[in-house]
């Protein structure tokens, strides 16, 4: 096995991604070495470059060395500690987690606990499978905070992204009913999904979410800045919740003192993702790629899914 591997990095938020080689770390206690074969590209990924709270953190608890950002990956074991319950030869998909002291996935190989992967059945693609976890765990934190089931109404912002995607995806087997704000290419899709859907670009989006409402889950996967907390709340069905991914300074107040307005982090581990994989495997879940770079030109990846207008995902093969 060589002694080093191949990641993307930069040395500051303006200066391109390039890749560079890296020396390899020895395996710890339950870890596994995993050959990475596709990387899911999220928006987090290039908003860590630039700074933001989960940067700041990055920088306590985080590695030492190059920053290398990215989360999602499938792939293969090609190594594991003797006690990991996961052996060489598995198919895997997966998350790394710098708050373990992980580099991120934009790299030919990771290193990450066995308990932050779930195994794929042969009939799951390496990139089906690296479109799920950040998009697909962090639907079902939003499930789980809304106690979604059977009947209850969800208004998805953001329906076209990988977040909304997953979420229209996920909550059709529930039973749950979805009307999905969308662009007007994007309604068509929207609409194949199940969901009732609004375009955004004609009319008022929250007089006619209204019209399908009350709702027991606002999910805003766009920000408070295009839709404000004002307009949601009137949405809401009794004990519903406005759950928040992209939050901004002003957001706080209500995040702390009003129990309807929910902070929501999608953390990908092996609990999370085997659901997630069983919904592909069954075929729940469809994959969507918009673009596929190799790693040299994950600079590429980052300017596209920064443009905001990506359908599904972005991905990076090593
Ligand atoms: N907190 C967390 O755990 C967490 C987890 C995942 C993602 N996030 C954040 O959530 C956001 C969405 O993530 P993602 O992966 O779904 O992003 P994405 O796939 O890049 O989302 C792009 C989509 O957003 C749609 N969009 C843009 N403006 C819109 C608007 N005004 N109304 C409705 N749709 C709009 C675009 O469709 P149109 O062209 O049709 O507008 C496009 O399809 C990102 O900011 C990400 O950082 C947070």
């Amino acid at each position: 096995m060589p002694d080093s591997l191949s990641v993307a990095t930069s040395a500051s938020a303006t200066e391109p991604l390039r890749v560079v080689s890296v020396p390899r770390r020895p395996l710890e206690a339950r870890e596994v070495r995993v050959k990475v074969a596709a990387i899911g590209v999220n928006p987090v990924d290039w908003k860590m470059r630039s700074g933001g709270p989960l940067r700041f953190l990055h920088r306590f608890v985080g590695p030492s060395g190059p920053l290398v950002v990215g989360v999602d990956f499938a792939g293969e074991v090609i190594e594991a500690a003797p006690d990991a319950d996961l052996k060489v030869g598995a198919r895997v998909v997966g998350a790394t987690d710098f708050s373990r002291g992980q580099l991120g996935s934009y790299a030919t190989e990771v290193v990450v606990r066995d308990d932050q992967c779930a195994l794929l059945p042969a009939t799951v693609g390496f990139e089906a499978a690296a479109c799920l976890p950040v998009p697909g765990a962090t639907a079902l934190r939003a499930f789980e905070v809304s106690k979604l089931s059977a009947g209850k109404r969800v208004l998805m912002l953001g329906a076209s992204g990988a977040v909304g995607l997953a979420t229209l995806e996920l909550a059709r087997p529930l039973g749950a009913r979805v009307v999905g704000v969308c662009s007007t290419r994007n309604v068509a899709l929207v609409t194949s999904l199940g969901a009732t859907a609004l375009d955004y670009t004609r009319g008022e989006v929250f007089k006619e979410a209204a019209a399908h409402g009350p709702y027991h889950l606002v999910f805003n996967a766009v920000g408070t800045d295009r839709y404000p907390l004002a307009a949601c709340r009137p949405l809401l069905a009794p004990g519903g919740v406005i759950a928040l991914i992209v939050v901004r300074g002003a957001d706080v107040p209500a995040i702390a003192f009003d129990g309807r307005v929910k902070s929501i982090l999608g953390r990908p581990n092996r609990k999370n993702l085997e659901p997630l994989v069983a919904a592909l495997a069954r075929g729940e879940l469809t994959t969507r790629v918009e673009a596929r770079f190799p790693l040299a030109e994950a600079e590429q990846a980052h300017r596209l899914s920064e443009g905001g207008k990506v359908v599904g995902k972005v991905l990076l093969l090593p």
